[in-house]
């Protein structure tokens, strides 16, 4: 990218996405999925192959940028999000990172104070780098009324794939070392809160205009734990951005936090609060959506069924957030073995609908 384009201002954008996080009325709520950009669509994985590899490609500037884009001409979503991962960090901080087929990722375990002093935020921006570029390439080339996420994964679930050097059902080894040596977890987190800030810092900087934080494994902790270790971090990520960049919105998806979301949504520096596909969209209408803009929660595996059972549960949930700001979007990660003309059919039912 040779010429920069001047940041817009997300204060006075008219883009769907923008005006439900700051609570403007609207006839029908913007919506995107959650990794809208992934293995379902046949274009996605012909780029990903001429890449080589998954980690290339979140590298690459270009292909990035395209795969990107692939939902958002498919579909017409009201927003895009940012083609990266959330293990980049882990990465840039000197963490060996692999992405396996049928594996997921690999990691060298950072287990003990040794491992730590080992990682270091001193390559951060220059290892990140295509991801800005990615960023500013994005900038330039979306419809004028499409919305670009930036993101990052929470310190906590970063942490849990640092430690376990995988992913894991529960957590274990991230877990044994934040019960056993508070203090020490206590350094890993703060090294993440640090390198996230930096990192969606410079993606606001290179044109990203919202920014989700994921807290895939939020709702594994033990509500003192999910203070210390979730939402604390996120937090003063969220206060240390919106003192930066006050006009950018900020959605945390603390996946299973359950009532704890209510917490979630006082910190009065996030502004959209992601509900699971296990929230009851009844009680967060009521408990969270007067506080903050709600974002969710249609199961992605309601997407793999289609026909009558999706098209009812996409109805249910838009009505029980019509009272309110809301934005459209699955409970997780839309999933490999989605047929693309679902997603499709959800598009058109959610842009289609009044309320
Ligand atoms: O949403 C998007 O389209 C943007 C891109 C995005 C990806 N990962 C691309 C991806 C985003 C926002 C993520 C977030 C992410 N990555 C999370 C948090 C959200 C969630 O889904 O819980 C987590 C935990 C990760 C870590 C990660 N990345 C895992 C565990 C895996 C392997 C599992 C899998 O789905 O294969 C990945 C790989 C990954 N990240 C893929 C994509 C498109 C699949 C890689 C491939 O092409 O083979």
């Amino acid at each position: 990218v040779t010429e920069k384009k001047p940041v817009a201002n997300t204060q006075t954008s008219d883009k769907r996405f923008l005006r439900a996080l700051r609570r403007e009325p609207l006839d029908r709520p913007p919506f995107w999925l959650m990794r809208q950009a992934g293995r379902y669509l046949p274009e996605y994985r012909q780029t990903r192959a001429e890449a080589g590899s998954f980690l290339q490609l979140c590298l690459d500037p270009p292909r990035a940028t395209e795969v990107t884009l692939q939902p958002i001409r498919r579909y017409g979503f009201d927003a895009a999000i940012l083609f990266a991962d959330i293990l980049l960090i882990p990465y840039a901080l000197g963490q060996e990172l692999s992405f396996r087929e049928g594996e997921g990722p690999v990691l060298d375990p950072v287990r003990d104070l040794a491992a730590l002093r080992r990682l270091s935020t001193e390559q951060l921006h220059q290892v990140l780098a295509p991801v800005y570029e990615t960023v500013e390439r994005l900038a330039g080339a979306l419809p004028h009324d499409v919305a670009l996420i930036g993101f990052a994964g929470a310190p906590w679930t970063v942490a849990t794939y640092m430690v376990q050097g995988r992913g894991s059902s529960d957590q274990g080894a991230a877990k044994h070392w934040g019960y056993h040596r508070p203090d020490e977890f206590q350094v890993l987190i703060d090294l993440l809160v640090d390198a996230t800030v930096d990192y969606l810092d410079a993606q606001v900087k290179a044109g990203a205009e919202a920014l989700q934080i994921f807290d895939t494994w939020a709702g594994s902790l033990p509500e003192p734990h999910f203070r210390r270790w979730s939402l604390e971090p996120m937090a003063r990520i969220a206060k240390v951005l919106k003192a930066r960049h006050p006009n950018v919105p900020i959605i945390a998806f603390a996946r299973g936090a359950g009532p704890m979301a209510k917490e979630v949504a006082a910190v009065a520096e996030i502004d959209g609060i992601g509900l699971d596909t296990s929230m009851s969209a009844t009680w967060a209408a009521r408990e969270i959506q007067p506080l903050k803009t709600t974002q969710g929660n249609l199961d992605p595996l309601m997407v793999v069924a289609g026909g009558r059972a999706m098209e009812a549960e996409i109805a249910r949930i838009l009505s029980a957030f019509a009272g309110g700001p809301h934005v459209f979007n699955l409970g997780h990660g839309i999933v490999p073995e989605t047929p693309p003309e679902h997603v499709g059919a959800l598009a058109r039912q959610v842009r289609e609908w009044r309320g």
